[in-house]
């Protein structure tokens, strides 16, 4: 009897909580294609792609156990938000009301903050095997301090041969919020163990950058990057004028043309050795180039050590810390209302 109410309760709680929810792994293969994900993070932990010989190599930086994504602080391939970037002061007025989120870097809030949707277990909508699978996520009101409900999806798809496409979409369910995802792979196109990406070369469709402070909180200002080392709007080796920089890249591009619901090409990296090459298209406003900067002697998968520079980053998304910056593109959605957020990348070899 006891045995029989116990069960009942647990039951119970699985269905009220989620506690039963599992972490698991799962993979997609179409085409020269293969990529795999947890359900932890929603993160995408591999993709394998050939070089122009047929060879395949792990072209992103990860761990080789969901224990790994659980302790880290890189954001190695997941989707990060409620609010991706920085919240300058980790607090922001919205409707006369202020709301403080969770200072999780200094006095600032990133990434949505401490338990931000990276470090949350997701549900699996839909899964198939050689083409999609959904992850889904009910965001409850408060958490990290955001304001009201919100329910958030995220599909990744393979379609043709050699395109990978990433839809995140979000729905304020109560009350009015801002939303900001983003897909933080790091990138390397000779192989997530390599070494570094500095020869890797780079073109990025955006002729303006977000300034940021010392703390890498945007001034507010938006600038032309026309002769400076932010400058890629020829292809150009990442390496270049990286020296000229402190640290290295961490900045948001303000994407050429007119932001809305249509793609527009972002960026293009290629690797020259395995003659890879990414083409990224995105929905966006802005997107956040980072060099990893600040890997210091990751143990990653395979028995990898990352450091310095070891990926690269293209987070497609809305510009940091619009909540407070007028001037920014809004990310407020009211309910009623739908974020939507498409990546599609475009690999090839030759
Ligand atoms: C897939 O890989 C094979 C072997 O390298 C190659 O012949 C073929 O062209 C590739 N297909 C695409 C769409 O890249
Ligand atoms: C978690 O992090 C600690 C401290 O950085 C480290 O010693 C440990 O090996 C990590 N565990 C895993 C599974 O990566
Ligand atoms: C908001 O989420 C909480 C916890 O998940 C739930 O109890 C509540 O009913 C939800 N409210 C609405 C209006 O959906």
């Amino acid at each position: 009897m006891a045995k029989r109410l116990m069960l009942v309760l647990l039951l119970l709680c699985c269905v009220t909580y989620s506690l039963c929810e599992e972490i698991q792994t799962y993979k997609l293969t179409r085409g020269n294609l293969s990529v795999t994900f947890t359900n932890y993070g929603a993160v995408m932990t591999s993709l394998l792609l050939p070089d122009r010989h047929g060879k395949q190599d792990d072209v992103v930086l990860g761990f080789d156990t969901v224990d790994g994504y659980k302790n880290d602080t890189t954001y190695f391939g997941a989707i990060v938000g409620r609010v991706a970037n920085r919240i300058g002061g980790a607090e922001f007025e919205l409707n006369g009301q202020m709301y403080k989120t969770d200072p999780n870097e200094g006095h600032n809030t990133l990434h949505g903050g401490a338990k931000g949707f990276s470090d949350v277990i997701w549900s699996v909508e839909n899964y198939v095997p050689t083409s999609h699978i959904t992850f889904k996520y009910d965001s409850f009101d408060g958490e990290e301090g955001f304001p009201g409900n919100v329910t958030v999806k995220v599909t990744y798809m393979l379609i043709g041969e050699n395109k990978l496409a990433v839809k995140m979409e979000a729905k304020p369910i109560n009350k009015p919020t801002p939303i900001n995802l983003a897909l933080h792979t790091y990138w390397n196109l000779h192989s997530h163990n390599s070494g570094d990406i500095l020869s890797h070369k780079i073109q990025l469709l955006a002729g303006k950058i977000t300034p940021v402070d010392k703390k890498l909180i945007p001034t507010g200002e938006i600038t032309a990057i026309e002769g400076t080392p932010y400058d890629f709007l020829e292809p150009r080796e990442i390496g270049s004028r990286i020296d000229e920089l402190p640290g290295g890249y961490d900045i948001n591009y303000v994407i050429d043309g007119i932001a809305g619901k249509h793609l527009r090409k972002t960026a293009i990296v290629s690797e020259e050795s395995t003659g890879r090459k990414m083409e990224l298209w995105s929905n966006q406003p802005g997107v956040q180039f980072y060099t990893s900067n600040l890997l210091t002697r990751v143990a990653g998968k395979e028995r990898a050590v990352y450091k310095k520079h070891a990926g690269l980053c293209l987070e497609t998304q809305g510009f940091p810390d619009s909540v407070n910056h007028n001037n920014f593109p809004s990310q407020i959605v009211n309910p009623g209302e739908s974020y939507l957020h498409v990546m599609l990348f475009r690999f090839t070899a030759h």
